[in-house]
């Protein structure tokens, strides 16, 4: 089988030394490691206020709870669950904008027409890595008074107009499980930009400061333990060549893909770097002679492992059945069409040449 992705971790040699060194201090969790990979991260995108979390999903809840929203905000539904998951747990409202065919991200002009006085705050995911039309965006947001927090799951190196996409906005959000670029088993950051907001969040993931009588707020339990903090740290020393790798199989792939008929790739906007968390096609079943959901088949059945992100897209799923209804064409558009590619960043390149040979193959000639 050729699988979907696969974590490029660090050798276990690199990490040996530190968890034998807990083993001993009995330190597991929220302790000096997590500090470290804090800094490290920090100062790898070039920001200041950074705290490491259990997950993606629980940064930004606590980024949500703590920027004490009501209301509205405005995503997209072309995203992973947890983005409405976050929102429900906080009391917020989700309201989906459509997105941008050829870059698969938030379209601000939907954004713009979804704006209500009930909007407190956009959403917006950076979607497999590609930055979102951030200028545009953060426009829309101070003209409307609005929070930004950019869902940069996949988006860890990713860049825009020359800077980390991290620089932007209110806040932002990683995810670190293992089909990431970088993994620590299990994980996120926040990433936000001002430092009191980083101190509460700080609070946050600790029960809102359990042991103090005058607790700030409701928090969670949702500390990083000190396992995947090691493991963070060692994962960004290899981060860039890992990158390499992976962007050389990117490119492979597009050489291999660039002249099938009814295969199209996602569009990065002019000044955007993507660290391509996934490498997704689009089939367009008239050109391409065959479907997305059997060529899906035909590739498994010759043991490659592909996936349906995002489908079906997060407005058509029973949680957000009672939501007022939107009409998403492009985003119902491209998530009918959309198939992710094996991808990983120790992938062998010859698994591009299997892959693309049986696309190739199974274009169906009218
Ligand atoms: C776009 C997006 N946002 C948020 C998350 C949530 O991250 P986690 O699984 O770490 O909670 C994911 C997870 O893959 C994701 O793909």
């Amino acid at each position: 089988m050729i699988p979907l992705a696969r974590p490029t971790l660090p050798k276990f040699s690199s990490i040996e030394k530190k968890l034998k060194g807990i083993f001993k201090s009995g330190m597991l969790t929220d302790s000096k490691y997590v500090g470290e990979f804090e800094q490290r991260c920090a100062d790898f995108l070039g920001v200041e206020n950074v705290a490491a979390v259990s997950s993606g999903t629980a940064a930004l809840t606590l980024i949500l709870k703590c920027l004490k929203l009501k209301g509205e905000v405005i995503l997209p539904s072309f995203t992973f669950t947890s983005g409405v998951n976050a929102l429900f747990w906080c009391g917020l409202t989700p309201v989906f904008a459509d997105i941008n065919p050829k870059t698969f991200n938030i379209d601000p002009a939907s954004i713009q027409k979804k704006i209500t006085k009930k909007t407190a705050a956009i959403l917006a995911t950076h979607v497999f890595g590609n930055p979102c039309e951030i200028e545009k965006i953060e426009k829309i947001a101070k003209k409307n008074n609005l929070k930004v927090i950019y869902d940069a799951a996949h988006a860890f190196g990713s860049t825009y107009k020359g800077k980390s996409v991290f620089c932007f906005g209110d806040a932002s959000i990683v995810s670190f499980t293992p089909t990431k670029v970088i993994t620590t088993a299990e994980g996120g950051l926040a990433v936000v930009k001002d430092k009191n907001f980083s101190r509460i969040l700080k609070l946050g993931r600790n029960n809102g400061d359990s042991f103090n009588r005058a607790e700030e707020f409701l928090g969670i339990t949702a500390r990083m333990n000190e396992f995947s903090a090691i493991l963070g740290i060692e994962g960004l020393k290899i981060f860039n060549i890992n990158l390499k790798r992976r962007l050389r199989i990117i490119n492979l792939y597009k050489k291999e893909l660039a002249q099938v008929n009814g295969v199209s790739l996602q569009k990065l906007e002019h000044d955007s770097f993507s660290v391509y968390k996934d490498f997704t096609i689009l089939v367009d079943e008239k050109k391409f002679g065959m479907s997305r959901d059997d060529l899906l088949q035909k590739l498994l059945k010759d043991k490659i492992q592909t996936k349906t992100y995002f489908y079906p897209p997060l407005h058509q799923k029973i949680t957000c059945s009672k939501l007022r209804k939107s009409l998403l064409p492009e985003t119902e558009n491209i998530s009918s069409r959309i198939m992710s590619l094996p991808l990983y960043s120790h992938m062998p390149e010859k698994y591009v040449q299997q892959v693309c040979t049986l696309i190739k193959k199974s274009y169906v000639k009218k």
